[in-house]
Parts: structure tokens; C-alpha cells; sequence
């Protein structure tokens, strides 16, 4: 058929609106995203990349349509990178800038997250704001279920959300607080309770904020309505490979359908989509039938509900909750269950484009709506040129994917979903790593239908998601049980016979095999306990209740609206209100991080002549490189050249240990994903499709080193291997108690900072002169690393740093490669080059936290006292050295954590593995050897009869010691930190309702642990924490501030702003930062280790005072002068206006000959105490509680600190619990996105949440006796640990479980389940090792 007589079709100009302006274009290609489409063809950079599928919401955007039937316009959030342009036509696209701007006006769900102290690094921010605001278009007064639920597709690694959620709960009609009167308190009451005057738990005014007024918002274009109304003609466009079709009837789609069978139709392009973009398909052809009434229809009949294929899952939505809240319970089943599990199907921006249709018809195994639809006897109406038809959904899983159900000419036109029978029960269930917007892991959906008044089956449906390559039907297991009644010998069969029929190998791809198998059976065994209880309550004489026991075994976790408290010390009353300092000042750049303006790395506009690169990575972890072939990708469209280790001037390798850091792989590659080579053209996409042009051959060498076992084996260590003793241990073990001997392996962590890696090198063209604008914590070393291997001085680079979007560790060495590699193409091809990585390279390449494993030997005497700890680290650092050496140290130093071990001998090995190199990850080692210590602690207390908290008591640093390296401790605040969060969480009378909780419930366990942290602070060797500052006061009284820090979220320059501020007694308004650069302050060290505030700070204020002193005699002489008429007068007078500031840092020293130093300045102390509730039978645990108290000294900015607390707390219960990163066992990394790795989302904060800042602390070595805390907090996060690990004791000691146990980190689902062990881990059959080759190694 030619497109002529699919209607009047032609090539057709896409027009569409963006915040009210028209957008013609007339070269529309199908290709193209939105999102690349508003950042670099408009340059609204606002709209943020952050994943690039859907999967993290730093790319939302409102869409706005107009339905001429209906005459409503509809707003909903949408994922900018994966609309289509093509899809836009008639559309309305507002983006963050459309919605308020600092030059005119901002918007209320703006100013609200700004100042309720939502941003961080700000590179989430824009995205939340978008998906708050297009809520806040359909219900101005939301209720908090809206909200978590439009938020629940977002992603932000810095915050923890409650600083988000606080700034959205604002907008909510219910009141923000518990509403409950308890000791005729409300809950946030909190200055009452605390009664002390100088104690606050005000972060922000809600007085200040401006109104919502709908009226305010920005008019449909009527423009778009007329066109609405307009008769549809059919849409073509064709872009550089791909042509787009929109048809307007069915009929024409049929014919297009029969033309081109191998198109897919594309309605939300959340399959198609990131199909195209990370498995590399290509097709030629796409329909889009999104225009076409018939697949757009949703019909309330008598017999059920009829919908288009191409309604969202939103619409969807809201025609079951229509159907649900209008008709009789019986008869909704399938209804419900299916609105159900909608509840958590992706993020709200997913489900305002993703169709059924596509839902449908993709057959994913991961599909939550099959298996219901499915078991619900859905029918599916299809339609070809040649014949319509009805057929039942379930037929299409008949035989697995690739039956032919169906044909490529067929179209699936609408959905019957029908009314459930009476006498019918259905239900459904899923189990994902994350509780929202994560696919499941398994799902499960069953319906029973009864022989009329018995419990004898008559028809019986099971159908699973997550176990086979598509939904699965366990068809013979449901006919073989027909006729059974509904007992406990009827569920044993059903067991058995389904794992039979639903069978797993142990090298099923997506891994976690024992656990899906032993979900498979706990799932049925939910349906059982459902129907048995169903059955009770319609009649009650004849089936008896399930035990009371096991009713939680059926109850989701209860969700309500979080409550948190944030308490700090107020500033003195006598400190001057113009000083900004102790303050809970905003985030400086705050505002502008909401409405978009805040620039990052990839938002500079483009360079004249830029080019863009990609690089090719070894795809394996060992082998020569037998050859590069490169001239098919050079033929490729705007290609402009290749680049390799021949290309690097200077040095291609850099010797920070003695193993080299890498920039191009030359002669052999030592990992998967090591650079090889780059490609450089003129746009970001052809340099990627050219570089998957690239073919590299490769010999393989022996050994491929992949995990710490491996490691040992080979004796494959980095040099040195470092050791820390004190006492004598092997004398300390002949007089204890009892021994505990074990190991914990503590997985790694990716970074997963929102913004990727990114560089923009432009070369000036003078004198070897290059501008790099690089996302880095370390703009120096990247300086020095440039400089080496373009052979070039350093005083030639000159590196600027404004902002970065969360780095955490990651952005050091490893930023400093890319930038080389962007360099040396700049070099090589004279034209600027932009780098940025996209998030499966970022996340393959660039490593993240060590995995550890902690082996153990601890001698205690049975009152719980430790006499002796002999224990080994080994730390994955994978194929180069990057800071593995230090980070081993460090995990050494620090292993102690908060207790004193009078003779002590441990080892820390760097594992040198074929893995991509690990590098510094906020904490750095400490959270590992931390977890491993808490570990035995909890060993010991199992094993002398004590709790927990007590063997932590018994143990904790009590008076002032020489810690194991001879540094001066003095525990007090360790000692009040601990009271005081014992206290707060009221521990005991919680433990005794966990308790009693625990023996009530036999399928639920809650579990409660509290943990006391000490973390040294400070950098080794001293040096490394020097710092300078410029500032510079210009002749209007204005001042230009520069220090050597860097903004990653932690707020330093608005901290070093109220620094600035109290020095010179001027506003902080009257201050400006421009960019962090290495042409102002020279060879600034990292901002890490928390040091940033302390070294900079220090610096800052030495400069103002400088600066203060020379203005001193101007000011005396005429005091009521103001701050103007003094720089005017010091000018005229020539006093230099521009000081430097110089800190030369803390002394530090550590001899690991003798163990012996002083590796730290002072120490942070904390103590965090959560609560969880496990589900026993899904492995599935909610954050009931957490409640942290921390020593920080004098808070610089409480909001600021508080903030970093809360973030770091909840990275660290990703970290402990949920982040899981997957290898082959061919050193392959499978988890490269946000679909596959799960950081912890808005679902997963605690419920109630309270974080207390210590009052009454100083410290005299830092700035106004703050203390630095970046990292600290992250470690509590494993007090959620430890309450997990305290639920499934539980469990264990009830099912009879004795002696001790060990759970590894993080405590996924599938570990909780698993260590829940009863009758169903029993079941499902255990493979052995050797007899399969496991789809995931744990390195
Ligand atoms: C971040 C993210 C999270 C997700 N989470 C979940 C989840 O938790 N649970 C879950 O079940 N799903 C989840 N999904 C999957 C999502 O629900 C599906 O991708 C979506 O429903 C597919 O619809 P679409 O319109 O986007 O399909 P498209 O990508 O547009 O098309 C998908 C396929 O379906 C075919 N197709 C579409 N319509 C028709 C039709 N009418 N007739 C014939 N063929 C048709 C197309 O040819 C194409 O091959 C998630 C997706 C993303 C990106
Ligand atoms: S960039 Fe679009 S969702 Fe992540
Ligand atoms: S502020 Fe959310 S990612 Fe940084």
C-alpha cells in the first residue's frame, strides 16, 4: 500500500506548544526525544537527563491535549526521554521553565521546594517540581496519597524526599500532622515537648509562602483546540532512518498494518522506546494509531468493561476506580485487583503514556496486568485487514512468546475486562526489589471459582509473571486440582504439582532462582489463607477462620503520611540577626535549582564547531587486543574521527600506585567496560551509533579475576596490604569466654549521583590553552591529569567547576579519565568535544563503593565484654588501584566504630580483580568494616544470651581512650548521643511491643535495633586538607567570593557565603560565588572526606579577615559609615580589595610499621534506632521508624546539615539494604539503569522520621566549632539493618531455627525471604552448585 491511499498523507510540519509558544517543525524525526529536543533545539535545559528510560523523573514535563469529544483538557507528568516528537502534534508541553522563573515570577510548588530545603544538588529538583505541578493542575489541594503516588516516579540521591515531601505536604487540603491528641499533644508539637527554649524544629516559614492560584496558570493554546476539531488527516514524518506514521481510522491502520506487518505501533513508547535506545533496534517503520477513536474507547456494559487499546494505564485507572466505586463488591474483583496493582506499576509518568494495549501485547514476563487479565478472563478484540475477532487473553500465553496467537497484521483494538462471578475469588501479588515504580521480581495472579455453596473447585486459574520468558499459565496444576476442596491437603498438592509445572533452572536468566521459586508457592499459599478467610466471612459455621495468628500474612503494610521532626539548637539570642550563621539559611542556589536556571556541565550552550564522543568499552574482563576496526564506524553519518591511545600526546597511563590508572586500553584490555577507544561527530547520537560500529577483536588471557574469592586464590592483591594490631590477640583468645568465628559479605554500591559524568573541553586555540567545564569534585587533579597526558603544563588548563549534580566520591580519578580522554579527542581534532555519559556507560564504566567481605574471629567473655578481635578485609577494588589502598585503611582505622577492643589484629587487602575499578564512595570503607563489626556484635549477643543493645552498652568507649592507633578519644557525646536517641525512640517500651507484636503475628515480624556511631574525621596524609580562598570586594561593595570547594548538594557555598557574611558583617546577599576554578585557587584539594566546609571555611574566613583588617581604620574613623562608603573610601585611599585565604590544612600522621598515629582531627558521634516490619512470606519490609541523634557541634546551617544527615541515612538504607549490583560470571555488569538498579525511592523513608542535632557540643578544630558530617550519616542507615536482621531472629527462633546466622548486604527481598526459612524455602528445591552456570555472580 502506498501512504497515499492510507489517506491524504505527506511529508507534514509537527507543530506543537512549548510553555505557550508555537513550535513548527518541518524536519521532524521519529528518532528524536523530547527531551534532546527541548535542551539543545530550544535550550531549555531545565528538563534534566538523568536515565534516559523512564526510570528516575529528572526529565518530567507536563503534557496538555485537548479531547474534542469531551471538550476537557487533560494535564498529566510525562517522561521527556521517551516521547517521541512526533507523538507531540496538537500537543501542549510546559516544562519547569514555563511555570515560574526568577526573572519574573516564581511558582508556589517552586518556592515551596526551594525553601523548604528540597534541593540539594538540585539536579532532581526541576523534575519533582514538574510532577508536583501537573498534580497540582488536576487537584490544587491534593491528599497525601496523590502526592506520594506523582512522586513516585521520581528520583532524588541526595535528600531522602523529606525535605521534598515536607515542601509538597504544603499544598495539602488534611492537615500535615497526626491529628492525634495523645497526651492532648499533637505530634508536632515538638518545642513544647522539648520544653529547653534554645531548641527549634523550624526549617522553614510556611507564612512566607505565596498562595496557590490556579488562575495564575498558563491558558491551553486555542490554537491546539481548533486543530483538534479540525478532521484528522494522517500524519507522516521522516526522520534520518526511521519514518512515522499516524493514520486516523482503524481502516487505514489495518492496511498500514498489512503493509508493513514488522512496524511496531507506538502509543506511550515505554517498550519501543528503550527497546530502541539500549538494545540497539532499529526499525525503519513505526505506526503510531494513538489518533484512532476505536482503539481509544472505554464502554461500561452489563457485562464488564470495554477499553481501547491505547488508554494509558491512567485512563485505565480511572474507569476501574469509576466501575469499582458504582457497582455491587462481587462482581469487581478483577476490577479491584487489577487498580491494585496499579497502585505501584511504574511511576506516575509511566502510567500517563504506557498503554494497555502496549502492556498487552509486549508479553513481558515483568507485565503486572497480564497474569490478572489473564486469570480474569479478559478478551481481546484483534482486527487485520482480513478478519476481526475476539479471543481470550490467556490463549496468547498459551504455549510461551513465541506461539502465533496472533499475526503481525493484527491489531489489538480494545480490552473486555469482565465482571467477576459470584462465588469467584481472585487476587493477585508481586514482589519487586523496590516497593514502587520496580518491576517485579514475580508476580502471581489466581482466581478460584466454586462448585454453588461448597469449597469443592470447580475452575481454578494461576497465572505468574517474572518466572518464564513471558506470563506463564500453570494450566495443568489448576486442572489436576478441579474437584479438591479448599484444605491443607489441597495446598501441599498444589505446591508441589505447580513447582513442577512452573518450573526454573538454576541459570535462569534475572538470577534470584531458590526465591522466585519459593514465591511462587508463597504466593499461592497468600491465595489460600485469602479464600480460606473469604469463605469464613460469607459463612461462618461451615469454614472455620484462618488462625488469628496468620491474619497479617494478608494485610499490605499499612502506609500513612510520614511524620518527621527536625530538632537543632536555636543561635544564641544574642547574636546579631544579620548573622546568618547556625541559621537555617536556603540553599543558596535553591531557587534557581526549581525553576531550572541552575546550569550544570552539559546545560552550557553549545561551542562553535563542537563535537560530541563516545567510547567504545571492552566487552571483556581479560584479553589482548588482537585489533581495532574502525572503518565501518568512520563511514558513518557526521562521524569525524576515532581516537585511540596512538592519539595521546603525552602519557596515556598514570602512576598514582604502582599498578597505572588507564586512560585508552592499548595492548590488553582488564575488565569489561575499560575504555578501548572514542568516537567523535557532530552529534551525540551519531557518535554512539558509530561507536557500536567499532569491532575489536580480542585473544583471552588467563586468569579473569572477578571476585574476592577469586582474589584469594590468585593472591591477587595491590600493594600495600596494610595491618593495624594492638594487645595481644593470640594471648587475649586463651583467656575468654567464647569465640565467634564467621564472615559477612558486604555488596558494593553505585554512585548514581543524578547527573552523569560529564566534560566540555574546548581548546582556545592559543598556547595549548584549554578550557575544561567538567562535572568533578577535584578540579585540580583533573588539571593534572589533562596536563600529563597532553603533555602540556598544567598552568595551560584551566578547569572550572559551577555546579554538580551529586558526585559522592565518583567524580575524583574517574572524572579525571574522561576528561583525558575528551582532552586528547579535542587535542587530535582542534574543535571543542563534549563528553557526557550516558547512565548504562556512567554506571559499567566508572565503578562505585567496595564490596568487602569481613572475615571474623571475636573472643568474649560471657558477661559480653570483647577481649580480642582477629579479623581480615577484603576489598574489592577491582582491575586498578584508584583509591582501594585507602580506602582499605580507612575501613581498618575505623573498624572499631564505637567500641573499645583491648587487643585487636586486623588485615586489609585491596583484591585486584577483572572488574571495573572500584573508587572513593562517600563513607569511604567505613560503612563496610562498620557492618562487618555490628555483625559480630550481634553474633555475640545471640550467643551470650545478652541483646544487642546491651553488648553495644557494655562495650562503647566510655571515658577518654587511646583508640587502637593511639589517638585521644573522649566519648562523652558518643555516651549522650546514645541516651539521648535511646530516650527519643523510647527503645525499650518499643522493643516490648515488637516483642508482643511478634507473638501475635506469625507471617509479619517487626524487628527493632539501635546502633552508636563514632566516625573519625579528617584526611591522611595532612596535606591533602589545605585550602585557599579569593575574595575579591569590587568598588559598588559587592563581593566575589571563590574558594577551592566544590557545590555537589552539601551546600558549601552557602555555607562559606555565611561565613563570608559574619566576617565581614555584611548580607549574605550582598556575596556572590561564581564557579569553583583552578585559575583562582590553585591546586585546591578534593572535596571529600567531609572536610569541605572545615578547610574551606577556615580558609574564607581568614581571607575577610584580612580583607576586614585592612578596612579597619576606615571604618573606625567614620563608624556609622556605611559598607559602601567605606570600599568607595578604601579605594580612593588604594588598599587592595582582593585577599587571598589559606588554611594549611590538619596535621595528620599514621605509621602502619608500628600502628601507631594520629590519622584523624576529631571524631562525629551519632546513634540512629529504626524499627521494620518484615513480610515472612515475600521477604518484603517497610521503615517503620528512625530516629537519629547526632553530634555535629555548632551547626553552620542545621537545614543544610540535617539535610546531608537524612540523605546520607537513606543512601545508607540503600546501600544496607536494597542496592544490589549484578555480574555475570563473565565479569558483565546487567545493572546499568535505574530499571535494573533501585536506590531507595519516595516509598522507602521511614514513616516517622526525626533526626536531633546534639546541643551542647563544641569542637574546637573546626570553624565556628562545627564539625564536618557529610559522610557520617550514611552509616546509620545500617540500624535498618540490624532491625531487619532483628525480625527475622524473630522468625527463626520461632520456627525453631536455633544457633547463630548471618545475612549479607544488603538485605534484599530475596535474603530476607530466604532466611525466613519454613515450609516453603523447603520446598522449592535447592540446585547444586556445580550443576548450573548461575546467571550472577556475587563479587
Ligand atoms: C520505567 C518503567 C517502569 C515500568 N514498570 C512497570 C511495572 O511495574 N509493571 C508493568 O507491568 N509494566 C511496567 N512497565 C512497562 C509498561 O507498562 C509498558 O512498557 C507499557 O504498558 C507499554 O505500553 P506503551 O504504550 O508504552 O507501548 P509501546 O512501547 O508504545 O509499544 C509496545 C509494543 O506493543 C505493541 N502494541 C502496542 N499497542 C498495540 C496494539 N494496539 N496492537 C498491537 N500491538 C500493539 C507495539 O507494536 C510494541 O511492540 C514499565 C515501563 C517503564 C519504562
Ligand atoms: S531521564 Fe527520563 S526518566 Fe530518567
Ligand atoms: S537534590 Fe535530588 S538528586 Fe541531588
Amino acid at each position: 500500500m502506498s501512504l497515499c491511499t492510507a489517506g491524504q498523507a505527506g511529508p507534514t510540519e509537527l507543530i506543537f506548544y512549548v510553555n505557550g509558544r508555537k513550535i513548527i517543525e518541518k524536519n521532524a524525526d521519529p528518532e528524536q526525544m523530547l527531551l534532546s529536543y527541548i535542551r539543545k533545539r530550544l535550550r531549555l535545559t531545565g528538563t534534566k537527563y538523568g536515565c534516559g528510560g523512564g526510570g528516575c523523573g529528572a526529565c518530567t514535563v507536563m503534557i496538555s491535549t485537548y479531547e474534542p469529544v469531551s471538550k476537557k483538557i487533560r494535564h498529566c507528568s510525562a517522561n521527556a526521554c521517551l516521547l517521541p516528537i512526533c507523538s507531540l502534534h496538537g500537543v501542549a508541553v510546559t516544562t519547569v521553565e514555563g511555570i515560574g522563573s526568577s526573572k519574573t515570577r516564581i511558582h508556589p510548588v517552586q518556592e515551596r521546594l526551594a525553601k523548604c530545603h528540597g534541593s540539594q544538588c538540585g539536579f532532581c529538583t526541576p523534575g519533582m517540581v514538574m510532577s508536583m505541578y501537573a498534580l497540582l493542575r488536576n487537584h490544587p489541594e491534593p491528599s497525601w496519597e496523590q502526592i506520594t503516588s506523582a512522586l513516585a516516579g521520581n528520583l532524588c540521591r541526595c535528600t531522602g524526599y523529606r525535605p521534598i515531601l515536607d515542601g509538597c505536604k504544603t499544598f495539602c487540603k488534611e492537615p500535615s500532622c497526626c491529628q492525634s491528641k495523645e497526651n492532648g499533644k499533637c505530634c508536632l508539637d515538638q518545642e513544647d515537648k522539648l520544653k529547653e527554649e534554645e531548641i527549634s524544629t523550624k526549617l522553614f516559614s510556611p507564612d512566607e509562602f505565596q498562595p496557590l492560584d490556579p488562575t495564575q496558570e498558563f491558558i491551553f493554546p486555542p490554537e491546539l483546540m481548533t486543530m483538534a476539531e479540525k478532521p484528522k488527516r494522517t500524519l507522516v514524518f521522516q526522520g534520518e532512518r526511521t519514518m512515522w506514521i499516524s493514520p486516523t481510522s482503524l481502516k487505514e491502520l489495518l492496511e498500514l498494518k498489512a503493509t508493513y506487518p514488522k512496524a511496531p505501533l507506538i502509543v506511550g513508547n515505554t517498550s519501543v522506546g528503550p527497546e530502541m535506545k539500549f538494545k540497539g533496534m532499529h526499525h525503519p517503520i513505526v505506526i503510531s494509531p494513538t489518533r484512532i477513536l476505536d482503539l481509544n474507547v472505554v464502554r461500561y456494559t452489563d457485562k464488564g468493561l470495554t477499553i481501547g487499546a491505547a488508554c494509558s494505564l491512567a485512563v485505565l485507572k480511572d474507569a476501574l476506580t469509576k466501575i469499582v466505586t458504582e457497582s455491587p463488591g462481587e462482581k469487581t474483583q478483577i476490577f479491584r485487583v487489577l487498580l491494585h496493582q496499579l497502585k505501584t506499576l511504574g511511576g506516575q509518568q509511566i502510567k500517563n503514556v504506557a498503554s494497555l494495549g502496549g502492556n498487552i501485547m509486549s508479553r513481558k514476563s515483568t507485565s503486572d496486568l497480564n497474569p490478572i487479565l489473564a486469570v480474569g478472563n479478559c478478551t481481546l478484540s484483534l482486527a487485520s485487514r482480513e478478519r476481526t475477532r475476539w479471543i481470550p487473553l490467556s490463549d496468547i500465553f498459551a504455549n510461551g512468546i513465541d506461539n502465533n496467537t496472533f499475526s503481525p497484521e493484527e491489531v489489538l483494538v480494545s480490552v473486555h475486562i469482565p465482571y467477576s462471578r459470584k462465588g469467584e475469588f481472585v487476587s493477585a501479588f508481586r514482589q519487586a526489589q523496590r516497593r514502587e515504580n520496580a518491576l517485579p521480581i514475580a508476580n502471581a495472579a489466581m482466581r478460584v471459582f466454586f462448585v454453588e455453596g461448597t469449597d469443592i473447585i470447580m475452575d481454578f486459574g494461576i497465572f505468574y509473571g517474572g518466572i518464564g520468558s513471558t506470563t506463564i499459565y500453570a494450566k495443568q496444576t489448576c486442572e489436576a486440582l478441579r474437584g479438591r476442596p479448599w484444605n491443607e491437603e489441597m495446598l501441599d498438592e498444589a505446591c508441589r504439582l505447580v513447582l513442577k509445572e512452573v518450573s526454573l533452572p538454576g541459570s535462569a536468566p534475572g538470577g534470584k532462582v531458590e526465591y522466585r521459586r519459593t514465591l511462587i508457592v508463597s504466593f499461592l499459599f497468600k491465595f489460600y489463607l485469602e479464600v480460606l478467610q473469604s469463605l469464613n466471612w460469607k459463612d461462618p459455621h461451615q469454614y472455620p477462620n484462618i488462625p488469628e495468628k496468620y491474619g497479617s500474612a494478608l494485610q499490605d503494610f499499612q502506609t500513612q503520611m510520614p511524620q518527621t521532626e527536625q530538632i537543632y539548637q536555636k543561635v544564641n539570642p544574642e547574636q546579631l540577626p544579620r548573622d546568618p550563621v547556625g541559621r537555617p539559611v536556603m540553599h543558596q542556589a535553591g531557587i534557581k535549582h526549581a525553576t531550572g536556571e541552575a546550569l550544570y556541565c552539559d546545560d552550557i550552550r553549545a561551542v562553535d564547531e563542537e563535537l560530541f564522543l563516545a567510547v567504545v568499552t571492552s566487552s571483556r574482563a581479560h584479553a589482548k587486543i588482537v585489533s581495532i576496526e574502525a572503518s565501518e564506524a568512520l563511514r558513518e553519518p557526521g562521524v569525524y574521527d576515532i581516537v585511540t591511545a596512538q592519539d595521546v600526546p603525552g602519557k596515556n597511563e598514570f602512576f598514582f600506585y604502582s599498578d597505572a590508572e588507564i586512560i585508552f586500553a592499548k595492548d590488553k584490555v582488564i575488565c569489561v567496560g575499560q575504555i578501548v577507544c572514542a568516537v567523535v561527530a557532530d552529534s551525540a547520537v551519531h557518535a554512539k551509533q558509530a561507536a557500536a560500529k567499532v569491532k575489536i577483536e580480542y585473544d583471552a588471557l588467563e586468569p579473569v579475576i572477578l571476585t574476592i574469592e577469586d582474589a584469594i586464590k590468585h593472591n591477587s592483591f595491590f600493594e600495600p596490604q596494610r595491618k593495624l594490631e594492638k594487645g595481644n590477640v593470640d594471648a587475649a583468645f586463651e583467656t575468654v569466654d567464647q569465640i565467634l568465628e564467621g564472615e559477612i559479605h558486604v555488596g558494593g554500591q553505585e554512585h548514581f549521583y543524578m547527573e552523569t559524568q560529564s566534560v566540555l573541553v574546548v581548546p582556545k586555540g592559543e598556547d595549548k590553552e584549554i578550557d575544561i567545564y567538567v562535572s568533578t569534585q577535584h578540579p585540580a587533579l583533573i588539571q593534572e591529569m589533562v596536563s600529563s597526558c597532553l603533555g602540556v603544563p598544567a598552568n595551560r588548563i584551566m578547569c572550572h567547576v559551577k555546579r554538580i549534580g551529586g558526585a559522592f566520591g565518583g567524580k575524583i580519578g574517574k572524572a579525571g579519565l574522561l576528561a583525558s580522554v575528551a582532552a586528547v579527542a579535542a587535542n587530535k581534532t582542534g574543535h571543542a568535544v563534549r563528553f557526557i555519559l550516558d547512565r548504562g556507560d556512567d554506571m559499567l564504566i566508572t565503578g562505585g563503593r567496595h564490596p568487602v567481605v569481613g572475615k571474623y574471629k571475636v573472643g568474649f567473655m560471657n558477661d559480653g565484654r570483647i577481649v580480642g578481635v582477629d579479623a581480615k578485609y577484603y576489598v574489592n577494588g577491582g582491575c586498578t588501584p584508584d583509591d582501594s589502598i585507602l580506602v582499605t585503611e580507612v575501613a581498618l582505622l575505623k573498624m572499631d566504630n564505637a567500641y573499645k577492643i583491648p587487643n585487636l589484629r586486623c588485615y586489609g587487602y585491596a583484591c585486584k580483580t577483572n572488574l571495573p575499578s572500584n573508587t572513593a564512595f562517600r563513607g569511604f570503607g567505613f560503612p563496610q568494616s562498620g557492618l562487618v563489626t555490628e555483625c559480630w556484635i550481634t553474633g555475640i549477643a545471640a550467643k551470650s544470651g545478652l541483646s544487642p543493645e546491651k553488648v553495644r552498652e557494655i562495650n562503647m568507649y566510655k571515658e577518654t581512650e587511646r583508640i587502637s592507633y593511639i589517638q585521644e578519644l573522649h566519648p562523652e557525646n558518643l555516651i549522650n548521643c546514645w541516651k539521648e536517641c535511646m530516650e527519643k525512640s523510647a527503645y525499650y517500651s518499643r522493643k516490648t511491643s515488637v516483642e508482643e507484636f511478634n507473638k501475635q503475628n506469625y507471617w509479619k515480624k517487626k524487628g527493632i535495633a539501635i546502633i552508636p556511631m563514632t566516625f573519625p574525621f579528617g584526611i591522611n596524609p595532612g596535606f591533602l586538607s589545605q585550602a585557599a580562598a579569593l575574595v575579591h570586594i569590587y568598588t559598588d561593595g559587592s563581593v566575589l567570593l571563590t574558594h577551592g570547594g566544590i557545590e555537589m548538594g552539601q551546600g558549601i557555598h552557602t555555607k562559606m557565603i555565611q561565613v563570608a557574611s559574619r566576617e565581614l558583617k555584611i548580607p549574605m546577599s550582598n556575596i556572590h560565588f561564581c564557579e569553583t576554578s583552578t585559575t583562582t585557587v590553585p591546586n585546591a584539594c578534593a572535596s571529600v572526606a567531609s572536610i569541605g566546609t572545615d578547610v574551606n571555611g577556615m580558609a574564607v574566613k581568614d581571607a575577610c579577615q584580612t580583607l576586614l583588617k585592612r578596612l579597619e581604620p576606615i571604618i573606625s574613623k567614620n563608624p556609622k559609615g556605611t559598607w559602601t562608603d567605606w570600599i568607595k573610601e578604601a579605594f580612593e585611599q588604594s588598599i587592595n580589595l582582593s585577599s587571598t585565604g589559606y588554611f594549611r590544612g590538619y596535621n595528620a600522621d599514621m605509621d602502619w610499621e608500628k600502628s601507631q598515629g594520629h590519622p584523624f582531627t576529631y571524631f562525629v558521634f551519632g546513634a540512629a534506632c529504626s524499627e521494620v516490619e518484615i513480610d515472612c512470606l515475600t521477604g518484603d519490609h517497610k521503615n517503620i521508624r528512625t530516629d537519629i541523634v547526632m553530634d555535629i557541634g555548632c551547626s553552620i546551617n542545621p537545614a543544610v546539615d540535617i539535610g546531608q544527615i537524612e540523605g546520607a541515612f537513606v543512601q545508607g538504607i540503600g546501600l544496607y539494604t536494597m542496592e544490589e549490583l549484578k555480574y555475570s560470571p563473565e565479569g558483565v555488569l546487567y545493572t546499568r539503569g535505574p530499571d535494573q538498579y533501585k536506590i531507595p525511592a519516595v516509598c522507602d523513608i521511614p514513616e516517622q522520621f526525626s533526626v536531633s542535632l546534639l546541643s551542647s557540643s563544641q569542637n574546637p578544630y573546626a570553624i565556628y566549632s562545627s564539625k564536618g558530617m557529610g559522610e557520617a550519616g550514611l552509616f546509620l542507615g545500617c540500624s535498618v539493618f540490624f532491625a531487619i536482621w532483628d525480625a527475622v531472629a524473630a522468625v527463626r527462633k520461632e520456627r525453631g531455627l536455633s544457633g547463630t546466622f548471618t545475612l549479607n548486604s544488603p538485605l534484599t527481598p530475596e535474603r530476607i525471604r530466604m532466611a525466613c526459612a519454613d515450609q516453603f524455602t523447603e520446598l522449592s528445591a535447592k540446585d547444586e552448585p556445580v550443576s548450573f552456570i548461575p546467571w550472577a555472580i556475587s563479587i
